[in-house]
């Protein structure tokens, strides 16, 4: 039987492999999510079938109560609350990982086996404990911060990278307690609580805008407490699913901070951002740009014969996916060459323009990345920019100062002429003023994307 069991146990995990690789791809995405379905759907089916199941009332109640939850929350949530529906998931992951290492402990405690806890089992328990409840902790701060619950801002206090490390070394003399005696089960009880405040402390300090950030790092933390938790119950598919996550988490990571020029370090130390992630103040000076109608953009559009569309965060806010692919669709019958530049960090989750985009039905080969169209935008007519700002602006490459110099931009200020669809000249996530706004041969057309675009597409057709 247990050969049986295991041998759906690795064909769940190659499916989950073979998931994450069509999962790099926008084409293959879907496809990958299937197959990761299909290879969780057998591992919890082997599961219920494998261990001996006193009743199976609670498991149905967690499953029609849990899946309802789950399913409302992914139909209503807005595409911009993505990240802090994920930053709640992975918290949830992280405190399932606690409660089973800790029901596991207190039922061998109570059946008087404690004095069976060999020291690796000690371990497992300890680090499961307290990576899932530093996870589900840590996770409800980066929510707070994202919701608007809290401020966005650093909360910095001196000492507090000295006082998470005294946390973490308490935790290990009370590991180190419970190998003396694992019937101690106050001690777990400290863990938790210690946990907790790690949690919450090590978050805090990180500022609103580097949030999803750290919510794909708590993803990363999620994956490894479940594999944890997968040595204490001795479940292979536990820990191998585990151990997926806790790498995939830690490369998304990996890529978001190269894409913004920065380390881990500096995003979780270094208190970056002042205030929240939203609602800058509206700044600049209207009377020094110049300003388009959309009937004169429109003609403008008409007359090229290529064309770099660049969606960014204001994009997703106005939800003008729809529309702006009929604009593009429309252009494209009329001749003229049409793609979408993506900036790895545009909007505010990994994927977030392709997942917008491909809600619109844009053709995935008219998606190219940052890397690819970057040589393409000198020989391109208009550069149309829709709710992008920092990652188009010239000073990640010029200003020393900025928080933006380092990062990689859409090379947009060398396309012929440039046209930027904002509300106004406030700036984006980092807080940084766009020289772009200024320059002779930009066209601003102010006014919110979908209204904008939507104008754009009745003057096109009035051609
Ligand atoms: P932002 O620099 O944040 O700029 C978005 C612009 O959209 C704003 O300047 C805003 O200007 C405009 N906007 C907002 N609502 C709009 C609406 N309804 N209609 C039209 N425009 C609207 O966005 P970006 O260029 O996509 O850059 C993303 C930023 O987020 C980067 O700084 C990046 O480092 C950061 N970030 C991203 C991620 C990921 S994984 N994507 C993770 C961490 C941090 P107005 O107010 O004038 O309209």
């Amino acid at each position: 039987m247990s050969v049986l069991i295991d041998s759906f146990y690795l064909l769940s995990a190659v499916l989950f492999i073979i998931g994450l690789k069509n999962l790099g791809s926008p084409k293959t995405a879907r496809k990958g999510n299937l197959y990761a379905m299909i290879g969780m759907l057998i591992a919890i089916v082997v599961t219920l079938i494998d261990k001996s199941i006193l009743h199976y009332t609670y498991i149905i109640a967690g499953i029609v109560v849990g899946g309802a939850i789950g399913a409302y929350a992914a139909k209503v949530v807005e595409m911009t609350s993505m990240p802090q529906m994920v930053a709640l998931f992975n918290g949830f992951g992280g405190a399932a990982s606690t409660f089973v290492a800790l029901s596991e402990y207190l039922a061998d405690v109570e059946r008087g086996e404690a004095f069976l806890f060999s020291n690796e089992l000690i371990i497992t328990i300890v680090l499961s404990i307290l990576i899932g409840t530093v996870t589900f902790f840590g996770s409800l701060i980066a929510f707070a911060k994202l919701q608007g619950l809290m401020s966005g801002a650093p909360i910095v206090f001196k000492g507090q990278q000295a006082t998470n490390a005294l946390l973490l070394l308490v935790t290990f003399a009370l590991a180190y307690m419970l190998m003396q005696d694992a019937s101690q089960i106050e001690l777990i009880y400290v863990i938790i609580g210690l946990a907790a405040v790690l949690g919450i402390l090590s978050v805090i300090p990180i500022g609103g805008a580097d949030m999803p950030v750290v919510i794909s790092l708590l993803n990363s933390y999620s994956g490894l407490a479940a594999a944890a938790t997968g040595f204490v119950l001795n479940n292979n598919v536990l820990i191998i699913s585990g151990a997926l996550v806790g790498a995939s988490g830690l490369i998304l990571t990996n890529i978001m901070c190269k894409a913004m020029n920065r380390s881990l370090a500096n995003v979780l130390f270094a208190a970056v951002g002042t205030s929240d992630s939203s609602g800058q103040m509206a700044r600049g000076d209207k009377s020094k740009v110049t300003e388009y109608s959309a009937e004169d953009a429109a003609m403008v559009l008409d007359s090229a014969s290529s064309l770099i569309i660049v969606p960014g965060y204001g994009l997703a806010v106005a939800q003008a996916q729809h529309v702006l692919q009929e604009l593009a669709q429309i252009l494209m019958d009329r001749g003229v060459k049409v793609r979408y530049a993506i900036h790895p960090v545009a909007g505010r989750m990994p994927g977030h323009m392709n997942v917008l985009l491909a809600e619109a039905n844009v053709p995935y080969d008219l998606l190219v990345e940052m890397d690819d169209i970057n040589e393409d935008f000198q020989n391109t007519d208009i550069a149309l920019v829709i709710g992008a700002n920092d990652v188009i602006n010239p000073a990640a490459r010029t200003d020393k100062d900025s928080p933006l110099y380092g990062m990689p931009i859409l090379n947009v200020d060398q396309a012929k002429s440039v046209m930027i669809v904002k509300r106004s000249l406030s700036p984006g996530f980092a807080g940084v003023d766009n020289s772009l706004f200024y320059d002779p041969k930009t066209m601003m057309l102010f006014g919110d994307a979908k209204k904008m675009v939507t104008d754009l597409v009745k003057e096109l057709k009035d051609l």
